[in-house]
This record gives C-alpha cells, structure tokens and sequence, in this order.
C-alpha cells in the first residue's frame, strides 16, 4: 500500500510533494513525510499520522528545494511511528528513499548489511533499498539503482533522490503501481493519477520491471538491464475538480451521489465500442477480486449464468492465489479491480494467463497493471474514487457486468431499455436521503446487524454489511435469508436489527417467510423493499423504498440505500469516513 511521489523541476517541490500527498492519502495514512534537496543536502521531515500532522510541523520552516520525494504510508513492516515513517536514507543521509510495497528478502539483505557493519534506523524493509543504493554508488544514481534492484524480491514501487545529484529522481516499478507525470520544465511520479492532476494530464504509467530517470528537462525509461524502453504518453480525461469534493461532507457521499451520472457514463462507455468478448465462446468463467469488487462479481455470476448459460466460479483473489484450482484453456478470467492494481487480483489473473486462460480485466484506472497486462480490458467511467469505502465503482461493475453479460442476447436491446433507466431509479432513491438519514439515528448505537438478502440480493446483504463494518466499525454480518435456520437465527433477539432486502423477484415469497422467522424471535426488521409494497412496510420496523425494475436489475437499486445507511451512521458517530481506521484504498500487499 502507501503513496510515493516525487517531484523535480523550476517549481518549490515541497507544496507540490504536500498536495500530492494529500491526494494519495487514501493508499494509507499511518505516517507522512518528505524530503527536499535543499543546497546539496537532503532536507527531512516526518509525522506519524496524518499528512496534517505533517503540514503542521512543516509550518513557519522555510524549506527551499525544487527536487524532492513525499511518502504517506499503510504499515506493513514496523509499527506506524516516526523511526519507520518514510523517507528513509543511507547512513550519511546522502540517499533518500520513499517506497510502497515489500521487499520479500529484506531480512536476509538487512543482515547482510549489518555484517559490513551498516547501522539501521527503522524496522522498515524499506531501509535497506537506500543502504544498498549508497553501497553501489559510484556517481550515477541510476546505475546505483540498477544494480540495486537486481537485488530485491518482492512487489514494490520506489522513488530515490540524492544530494550528490539535486535535480535528478529515480523511480522503479516492480508489482507496485507507478506513474510518471510530465510537465513543461517540471516531471512528477506518483503511486497514481490524481496526485499529480493539478500539474499536468500527460501520463506515462510504468510497467514491472521499468525505472525512469527524471529531470526537470526530461524523462528516460529503462528496463532492469538498463536498455532504453519506448513508451507511450496517456492523456488524462478526469479534471480535478472531479477528484474533489464538490461541496459534500465527504468524498464517499459526494461519490454515492455521482451514481446516476457514473452509470450513465458506464453504459455509453461499454456502448461506445464493440465488446471483443463473448462469453459463449468459453468453456468456463471464473470471477477473481477482493472486496467490493468481489460481490460485484457474485451478482455478475447470477447474470451470466442467467442470460449465457456458462458456468462461473467466483472466487477471492487472495484464496485462488494459492488454492489449486483447475484452469487453463478455454477458461475466461473476469478480473474485478476498480484500482487494478490489488496485488492479489494482480497476482492470480497473470497466474492465470500463465496457465492458458484468457484475462478480461475490469477496471476503473485507465492505463492501471490489470488494465495492461490482461487479454481485454472493460472499464468502469465512475472517475476517480477518493473514499475508501468503495460505492460508485461497485455500482459501474456491476453495469458493466450487465452488459457484458447480456450483450450477445437476441432480446439485447430489450434488455439494454431495462438498464437505460437505471440511472433515473438510482436518483430517484437518492431524493430519499432524509428517510435513511432518520433510520441512521434510530439506529446509530446498535452493536450489532445483520443482513438478508436471497438470490441476486444475496451478494448485496454482503456489500451492505461490509459497507457498514468498514466505516461505523459495527459488527455486521450478510447472509442468504434461506441459511438462516442453518445457524445464525440463534443470534436474533429484539437487540438485533435485520436489514431485509425483500423486492419483488422470484425469492420475494421465501423472503417474506424469512422476514417472519425474524420477527417470530422478536428481531427488528429493516425492510429494503418496493415502495408500493404494503405487505412488507406492515413487517418492518423500518421500511426503506426503492422503485420497480426489471427483477434482474435490483441490485444496482438496492445497493444504494445500504451505502446510504452505513454513511450516515458513520457520519453521526462522528467517524473519519472517508478514512477509516486500519484500511487503505489501494491493497497493493498481499
Ligand atoms: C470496500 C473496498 C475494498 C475493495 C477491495 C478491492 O469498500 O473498497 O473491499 O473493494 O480492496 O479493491 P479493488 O477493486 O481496487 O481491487
């Protein structure tokens, strides 16, 4: 995880390194800080929590430098603190390092440096990249760096500067992701786009095993052996106030509000092109993600095995990693990522393309690893998505998931009238924010949730009860309605709110029945249901309406109020929603 940028060219680089770090703060946000190359020397500043923290202690220093590298960090090795903050230098504090990922083989490379008598100042691995870097120094950074990356294994992205050489920064990307920005007398690196947006649109992403050399005049790529490598420039289409947040409390309301404009966008995006893929054409589909991302692909099953008729398996990223499951030719991989760059997603899609698979990647970072390295590519158009919590970009998944799903349909454009209107429902449930606002309240000091759903609400049970645990910290678990009996009935009483999921589809009978064993044992329903439906509002405690739709299409409506409900319960307990605690948008480990 972590963010890392870097920065050299005419311009004061520690207020461009400051607002690029703020922007990135969503990778981690345990630690921050800088360092600046000030009169050939390097000039170091760090903060345990937040980039604020940072700022603050910046305040009144008058810091002038126009190289530097910034770093907001998600602790994997060391505990967040000041001694393990980034960046980290060589002994004589002539090298500085920022870097986000792992190095695999610190430990072996650590103690070897300690034999030659190297003295360590942090638990991090990422110490020992700036040893190594002044061990092979012999007056070209990027040589140092070259014979240095032979040496670590691992995912990670770093970026190094020197005092020896003011004006020069080196980036390298292995695993972990990595942009260059160019700009006119002035180059940027970043862990990702938004960081460098007010700067410039013009964008190089790296691929693994690359490094860039950057100065004010010019950017030169390389592979690990040194050759040059050609590259291409990617125009940025985003803006920054579309990174923003537009007047909202926060980003997550802001983005669960930019819903109906982002499925739009999606549908005239996947409209916009031919579908290379047809899903007939394989023998077997598997869905890998993590998260988020992975209920979408549990709806996405559902549909394709509803309209296509092709077997799908839908499965954590980080257990078919290292499971054995049988794939190879014929297969399609579906790979859900809105960063596409979650290194377990990463990780097993290439694994699969190894074994013969073919790899759809579906992403919402143009130009991102998955994006790059897979067979085909559908993007979402849900723009960027600063809250941690994910909420426009599950939705843009599962429209495209849709279309994919029923886009070699002889009824399609049938179909398409169906998901046309999605964006108008979508709105529509948004006017009735105030409703789930006053659940919010009734409800903001339960302990404990649980959530229904059958068939295609099943995986939105599961989305509701992970939006909810991941910013209010309130224990809350999904279910499919019908395990209930199996087990967890025994945990209902009158302290437990059921948030039931119960529209009109072909399960809303065994729904209802379900809703009743509920109440049989005195728990407190939630009713999520059809706004003209009398029979649930009787049942529920609470009711929360959605339109009528298509039944295959109520997922992307139900969805919505559950974001809603978690956002404002976490609003009125007063926690940081758009960074909760012990996350990071971007889970670039494994
Ligand atoms: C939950 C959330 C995470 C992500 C997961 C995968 O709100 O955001 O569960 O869905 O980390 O991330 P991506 O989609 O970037 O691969």
């Amino acid at each position: 995880m972590c963010g890392i940028v870097g920065y050299t060219g005419k311009g004061e680089a520690l207020p461009v390194l400051l607002g690029a770090l703020e922007r990135l703060e969503y990778r981690g946000y345990d630690s921050a800080g800088v360092c600046v190359i000030e009169n050939k020397k390097l000039f170091l500043e760090k903060k345990k929590g937040k980039i604020r923290e940072l700022v603050r202690s910046l305040l009144g220093k008058k810091i002038l430098g126009k190289t530097g590298i910034g770093h907001t960090r998600w602790a994997t090795h060391g505990e967040p603190s000041e001694r393990n903050a980034h960046p980290h230098t060589d002994e004589r504090e002539e090298f500085a390092v920022v870097h986000n990922g792992i190095v695999e083989n610190f430990l072996q490379l650590r103690e070897e440096l300690q034999k030659e008598g190297v003295k360590f100042k942090s638990d991090t691995d990422t110490e020992v990249i700036a040893h190594l870097i002044a061990k092979n120094y012999e007056g070209d950074l990027l040589e140092a760096v070259l014979k240095t990356v032979k040496r670590l294994r691992g995912a990670f992205a770093f970026a190094v500067v020197t005092s020896k050489e003011p004006g020069r920064v080196v980036g390298v990307k292995e695993g972990s992701p990595l942009i260059v920005g160019l700009g006119e007398g002035e180059n940027f690196l970043a862990s990702d786009i938004p960081a460098i947006l007010p700067y410039t649109k013009k964008v190089v992403p790296l691929n693994d095993g690359e490094v860039a050399d950057l100065t004010p005049e010019g950017v030169s790529f390389y592979d690990f052996e040194g050759n040059p490598t050609k590259k291409e420039v990617m125009l940025v289409s985003w803006d920054v106030v579309s990174a923003q947040k537009g007047g909202f409390k926060h980003f997550m309301l802001k983005e669960i509000y930019e819903q109906p404009k982002v499925i739009g966008d999606s549908i005239r995006g996947f409209l916009s092109k031919e579908t290379e893929v047809d899903l007939r054409n394989y023998r077997r589909i598997l869905i890998i993600a993590c998260g988020t991302s992975y209920h979408a692909g549990l709806v996405g099953k559902y549909w394709i095995e509803r309209f296509v008729r092709v077997p799908v398996e839908v499965i954590y990223a980080s257990e078919f990693r290292y499971g054995d499951y049988p794939v190879g030719e014929g297969d399609l991989v579906i790979a859900i990522s809105q960063s596409g760059e979650t290194a377990d997603t990463k990780f097993s899609s290439s694994m699969a393309k190894e074994r013969g698979a073919k790899v759809l990647a579906l992403v919402n970072v143009v130009g991102s690893s998955l994006d790059r390295e897979s067979d085909f590519t559908l993007y979402t158009h849900a723009g960027p998505e600063v809250g941690v919590a994910a909420t426009k970009t599950f939705t843009t998944q599962l429209t495209v998931l849709y279309l994919l799903a029923i886009s070699h349909l002889k009824d399609y454009e049938e179909l398409l009238k169906g998901i046309l209107e999605v964006p108008r429902l979508v709105e529509k449930i948004l006017n009735n924010g105030e409703k789930i606002k006053e659940v919010a309240q009734k409800y903001q000091k339960f302990k404990n949730f649980l959530y229904l759903g059958r068939y295609l609400n099943y995986p939105i049970a599961l989305e509701g009860a992970l939006k909810l645990k991941e910013i209010s910290y309130i224990h809350a678990e999904g279910y499919p309605a019908g395990e209930m009996k199996h087990g967890p009935i025994a945990l209902i009483d009158d302290k437990m709110p059921v948030v039931s999921i119960a529209v009109k589809d072909r399960v809303y009978e065994k729904m209802l029945s379900n809703i009743e064993e509920v109440l049989s044992r005195k728990g407190i329903v939630i009713g999520v249901g059809n706004e003209d439906d009398e029979v649930l509002k009787k049942k529920s405690k609470d009711f929360i309406g959605v339109p009528r739709a298509r039944e295959e299409l109520y997922p992307i409506l139900t969805v919505v109020p559950l974001q809603l409900l978690a956002y404002e319960i976490a609003n009125l307990l007063g926690l940081d929603v758009d960074q909760p605690r012990n996350l990071a948008k971007t889970v670039t480990v494994e």
